[in-house]
């Protein structure tokens, strides 16, 4: 598996920062003297107040990671005003619309003055320092400057996916108890609106009866399109901010003062906010963004994630930005209004690093290679891979057709709990092997341990964990580090563990293999099986339901559901159709089941235990080989969730 070997291309290694020598030096540094490195590497930001403390961390007893903690700076100042002498009227956002027609330009002087403004208006609508404010947005410019607002009066922003539902949004409202909102009438993707605002309004229903009150909620006017006004609560952004002073002192904030929350989620409950800081997190994301993707002053820079999601976060917004580059910010999907439009803005803006997903990867190459060969895609020189393992063959087309084999890939492992990118190629250092991240960043310490704890060494596969901090890590779970030390410190004692299974080579290369745990990964969504089953048992006719991921061509992962009907009740298309449309509405668009088969009876150990290892090998077609199943209470109900399985071939 590990055969193919692609080296570093010479135009690659002779652009680079980093080359292989400097890769191994500075590692070997980082590791060594982690306290020196970043004491070194935390100066790439500016500070009000300089640290004289590096590193503060420990990943026994309660959990304490503190990074540069007695130094004061301010986010938004190190993304916007910093490079206002140098490059004010340069570019800092390039927006391309879901309608090809549509697009814009905002210079780093224009995104201080917009940033300024909004920061005002929710400091005149009440919002303090450490207050948390929810955004629920598209992907408009004014996103990116309510994240920077935030930042800059210090705020805490926890952005909700607009493709979540009410009831999620709520979730998350209540989760972090936000009472500003910032929205937009509606959202646009693919020629389809979603009505944000209508959801928006519904969330705030349901969180108030979970004992939170939104008390304003500012409203960006996308679409135009009529929405309901409370006169008490809603206010137009563009009134408010034409209103506004175009001025506005950033706050000073120590190196450990949260900067945002994003909720994700994990193999039990309900999802949880993970907890990032101002400084470590900065530096992080921004030295990261430049070796990562081999950055240099000028290039023009694309990451097709949504700020919904960690990618966003770091590397639309926060790493780029603190970097002076020109970050691209896309409000479409890649096969709208055809499957060339990539590779159309590619050419139109004439990117320079792109930054994608293997599921849109998958289905692009699924469109066939005319729509990528009809387009120059000169300008190309990094691409980039992210959320989940690619395939070997999608990895050569997207080399080989996207590339024309002249751009390095970098395929970046991390995570939301990381902040930034742990373990990734560097484009002018690391040989590639397709399906391989390869090898840690700078001051990351992987290592693979078996079911144990028992550290596993050389060429090998086992859980992967990370046995020392690193700046941009999370520093809790917001409201419960209880959780924080349970979910990440308490499986194997004295680790961060990731939840991935990792595969290492006889080169040091490292393999992710998947998650290990009970989360699945559909189009680079992560999702919690335990969150679809409690959408599906909250349906009157559902008894019980268990969820497994099984392999999908396309969205890297599908959602299994066994459902388990209530006395009486038949299962037939229609229900099918009911409890899609009844997970969707609970959870959102990305949680729809694939395949529902309804059973009599789960397997269950005689404690009452499920066992999820024989549903998952049912759900993949595999049932030659289900183990040992002597250990169930009725070992009977296994054939007939075989018979009735959804996934034949
Ligand atoms: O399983 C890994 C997978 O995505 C998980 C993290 O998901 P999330 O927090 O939503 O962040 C996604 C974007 C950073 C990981 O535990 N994953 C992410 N990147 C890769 C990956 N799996 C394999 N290869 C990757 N490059």
């Amino acid at each position: 598996m590990s055969g193919e070997v692609y080296r570093v291309l010479p135009a690659a290694k002779k652009r680079a920062k980093i080359d292989d020598e400097k890769y191994l030096k500075w590692y070997k540094q980082s590791v060594k003297d982690p306290e020196k490195f970043w004491g070194k590497h935390g100066k790439r930001i500016d500070w009000f107040k300089p640290y004289t403390k590096v590193k503060n961390t420990s990943f026994e007893g309660d959990v304490s990671i503190k990074w540069f903690e007695d130094g004061v700076t301010n986010v938004a100042y190190n993304c916007i005003d910093r490079h206002l002498k140098k490059r004010g009227d340069q570019v800092a956002i390039i927006w391309e619309g879901d309608n090809p027609y549509d697009d814009k330009k905002i210079t780093y002087n224009e995104l201080y003055d917009q940033v300024c403004r909004l920061a005002n208006v929710m400091k005149k609508n009440g919002v303090k320092k450490g207050d948390r404010v929810t955004i629920y947005m598209p992907m408009i410019p004014e996103a990116a400057y309510a994240m920077l607002a935030c930042a800059r009066i210090g705020a805490v922003h926890s952005i909700v996916f607009g493709g979540f539902s009410p009831e999620a949004l709520a979730g998350r409202i209540v989760g972090c108890e936000s009472t500003f909102l910032i929205t937009a009438d509606e959202g646009l993707r693919g020629g389809k609106t979603i009505p944000l605002k209508a959801n928006a309004d519904k969330a705030i229903e349901i969180a108030s009866k979970g004992g939170v009150d939104v008390k304003s909620t500012l409203v960006v006017r996308r679409t135009a399109a009529k929405v309901d006004w409370n006169e008490e609560r809603d206010i137009w952004y563009h009134d408010a901010v034409a209103a506004a002073r175009g001025e506005c002192a950033p706050a000073k904030m120590k190196a450990e003062d949260p900067l945002f929350i994003l909720y994700t989620s994990g193999s039990t409950g309900q999802p949880k906010g993970v907890l990032h800081t101002t400084g470590g997190y900065l530096v992080y994301a921004s030295m990261t963004h430049e070796y990562v993707f081999d950055y240099h002053d000028g290039d023009i820079y694309w990451c097709t994630a949504d700020v919904g999601w960690v990618t966003g976060h770091s590397y639309i917004i926060y790493g780029p930005l603190a970097n002076g580059a020109t970050t691209l910010m896309f409000e479409g999907v890649p096969n709208y209004p055809s499957p060339s439009r990539f590779w159309d803005v590619c050419d139109k803006h004439n990117v320079n690093i792109f930054y994608t997903a293997p599921t849109a990867i998958r289905a692009l190459m699924g469109a066939g290679d005319d729509h990528v060969k009809k387009a120059s895609l000169k300008s190309l020189r990094t691409l980039g891979s992210v959320g989940e393992p690619i395939n070997p063959e999608a990895w050569e087309w997207y080399y080989n057709t996207v590339g024309n084999k002249k751009s390095p890939i970098v395929d970046t492992w991390w995570q939301t709990e990381t902040g930034g990118i742990l373990i990734t190629p560097l484009p002018g250092a690391t040989d590639l092997k397709p399906g391989s991240a390869t090898r840690p960043f700078f001051g990351v310490q992987p290592q693979l341990v078996d079911n144990e704890g028992e550290v596993l060494e050389g060429a090998v596969e086992g859980n992967l964990c990370i046995v020392n901090s690193w700046p941009g890590q999370m520093r809790t779970v917001y409201g419960d580090h209880e959780r924080f030390i349970q979910t990440y410190f308490s499986t194997y004692k004295g680790k961060y563990f990731t939840g991935d299974g990792c595969r290492r080579d006889e080169d040091g290369y490292y393999w992710i293999t998947g998650r290990v745990d009970d989360v699945i990964n559909v189009s680079g969504h992560r999702m919690g099986t335990a969150e679809v089953e409690s959408a599906l048992v909250a349906h009157g006719k559902v008894s019980e339901a268990a969820v497994v991921g099984y392999p999908h061509d396309v969205k890297g992962q599908g959602i299994y559901c066994y459902v388990t009907l209530m006395e009486g009740e038949e299962g037939d298309d229609a229900l099918r159709k009911e409890l899609v449309a009844h997970v969707r509405s609970d959870i959102g668009p990305i949680a729809s089941p694939d395949k529902i088969q309804f059973a009599p009876g789960l397997p269950k150990t005689r404690s009452g235990k499920i066992m999820r290892r024989i549903l998952r090998k049912i759900a993949e077609d595999d049932f030659g080989s289900l183990g040992d199943t002597s250990t169930l209470a009725d070992p009977a109900v296994v054939d007939d969730l075989i018979e009735n399985r959804q996934n034949k071939k």
